[in-house]
């Protein structure tokens, strides 16, 4: 029997430190947890259990691979897909999203909007991703809640449209107006936010003397928004006009079980997607599955590697053959698994939204498509503009063969791009990333996964455009650029600077020289 209990998909997405990992523990305290196993984070002695594969996570404090953590809340299946936090990853990050049907982003009510929360909401907004905002650590020192609106109106330029008021000032932080009720829930300080915080409800007259002032102020206020069209129209809000937002304390526990209820009345449920010609596929159609991120080493005993799937389409039953839309070949699922941070157990049956890994999928790559019944290829994930570029050579030339298994690995899991010319020969390819944390990791599992320790040196390009065999053709010898084709075929021209790009554009006007989306 298909698991027919509707479904929420979504990630929770910040600038670091926001406390994307302290509310993450939150929600899973909330809700019933379908596997049981230990904890999601590797951060602190809360959440010890889990990230351990790479020593460099537990030096940077870092989460740098992703995680699905799967719950029950009020008859729904939620899947919230973790994100890393590190800006270097934003090109995993971008990945996640392609998997998910909305997005919370999470704002330190002390700092505001910061840089990566700025280009996250741009990715949301390219994607069609729409957004919940919740403004976090309200029990702290902050700005006002009036200032923080504007921002997001000025900055981001969607209309804010606050679901709860907080009455009292950030640091003294009372409780909230839920503005759709007009209830004071009442905000109980637990010790050390380790339990449920309870949420006292009650109405406006039986709010106690204490809080009167500040309640009264946050009325205030909440009758300015009513006049301000800042009240929330769930159409606007689906078509990525508006942002709900929220106040909350993660650490606290406070606004977690207010975020669930948001979820499950306002975001969208999985539905129908096109396919690259333009097929659309029910959720109740065959089964079809999408891959959004390939991973290895998560397990030190033994080498393996994992293809992440979303479920767009259909019931996954583990053990069934499907197929693989970029090579034709049948795929074998008998060793599909469900995750739960690192933790992972197998997976019988999977519904549109569910995220499932492969075990041993060596054939598959980041944004292949499987499936079952009739074909179907959705369109692949975006690649973001590369702005940093290094050349890897093998220290040990007696070890080329793992040198190039190495490579092509990290290649095929999107650690970083891997640029490649005749000119420059297969012993010394390009890296190509968005972010310069991510040949650290590129660094550390060529020595310690593949046995290959590796030298990088640097190249002073800073820009990529996108271009073609022609392109490639007429840029030879161009000063200050150089051609150098993609893993999967794409012409990349790298430039030292913007200026050289430009004018190599305007110098060379039948040449098609594109801009990739800027990433991290
Ligand atoms: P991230 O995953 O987004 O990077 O953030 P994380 O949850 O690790 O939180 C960053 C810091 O902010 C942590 O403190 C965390 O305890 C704190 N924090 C998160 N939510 C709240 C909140 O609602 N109120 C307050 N006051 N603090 C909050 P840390 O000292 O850096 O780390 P830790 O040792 O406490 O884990």
């Amino acid at each position: 029997m298909p698991d027919k209990r509707p479904r929420r998909t979504f990630a929770v997405i910040s600038h670091p430190d926001a406390g994307k990992s302290t509310l993450t523990e939150a929600l899973a305290l909330h809700a019933r947890v379908i596997t049981e196993a230990g904890a999601v984070h590797g951060k602190g002695d809360r959440r010890a259990t889990v990230s351990d594969w790479m020593a460099m996570e537990k030096a940077r404090g870092i989460s740098i691979t992703s995680a699905a953590l799967q719950f029950v809340y009020r008859d729904h299946v939620v899947n919230l897909v973790d994100t890393p936090g590190h800006s270097d990853f934003s090109e995993d990050t971008y990945r996640v999203l392609s998997a998910v049907d909305s997005a919370v982003m999470l704002v330190d009510a002390g700092k505001g909007l910061e840089p990566q929360t700025l280009k996250l909401f741009k990715v949301c907004a390219l994607r069609g991703i729409p957004v919940i905002t919740v403004i976090n650590k309200w029990d702290r020192p902050g700005l006002s809640p009036l200032a923080l609106m504007d921002e997001i109106e000025q900055q981001i330029k969607l209309r804010p449209t606050p679901l709860t008021w907080p009455v009292g000032e950030a640091g003294d932080f009372r409780g909230v107006l839920d503005r759709r009720t007009g209830e004071f829930v009442k905000y109980t300080r637990t010790a050390g936010g380790a339990t449920r915080a309870p949420e006292r409800r009650m109405s406006a007259s039986e709010v106690e003397d204490a809080d009167a002032e500040a309640w009264s102020a946050a009325m205030d206020e909440h009758e300015l928004l009513g006049l301000d069209e800042a009240d929330h129209d769930q159409e606007r809000f689906l078509g990525g006009e508006t942002t709900p937002v929220m106040f909350a304390s993660a650490l606290q526990n406070f606004g977690v079980a207010q975020l669930l209820d948001l979820l499950l009345d306002l975001a969208p449920a999985p539905s129908a997607t096109a396919g690259v010609d333009g097929s659309v596929r029910e959720v109740d159609d065959d089964f079809s599955a999408f891959v959004f991120k390939v991973q290895s080493g998560m397990n030190s005993s033994h080498r393996d590697r994992m293809a992440y799937a979303r479920v767009v389409s259909g019931t996954f039953e583990r053990g069934m053959v499907v197929t693989h839309a970029s090579t034709g070949r049948p795929f074998a699922t008998k060793y599909a698994q469900s995750l739960f941070g690192r933790e992972t157990s197998a997976v019988e049956q999977a519904s549109p939204g569910d995220i499932i890994g492969f075990v041993n999928a060596q054939a598959l790559r980041v944004g292949d498509t499987v499936f079952d019944g009739d074909p179907i290829d959705y369109p692949p994930v975006p690649s973001f503009a590369p702005e940093h570029f290094m050349t890897a050579t093998a220290r040990d030339i007696g070890r080329y063969k793992q040198f190039r298994r190495g490579i092509e690995q990290l290649d095929q899991e999107g650690v970083v791009q891997v640029l490649r010319s005749d000119l420059r020969g297969d012993q010394s390819p390009v890296l190509a990333a968005v972010g310069p944390l991510q040949f650290e990791v590129v660094e550390e599992r060529m020595t310690h996964e593949f046995n290959s320790p590796i030298r990088l040196t640097r190249l002073d390009y800073q820009v990529a455009r996108r271009t073609d065999e022609d392109g490639a053709l007429q840029l030879r010898g161009a000063r200050g650029c150089e051609v150098l084709q993609r893993t999967d075929g794409t012409y990349l021209a790298l430039f030292i600077d913007k200026w050289r790009a430009n004018n190599a554009a305007r110098e060379n006007p039948d040449v098609l020289l594109e801009e990739l989306p800027a990433g991290g």
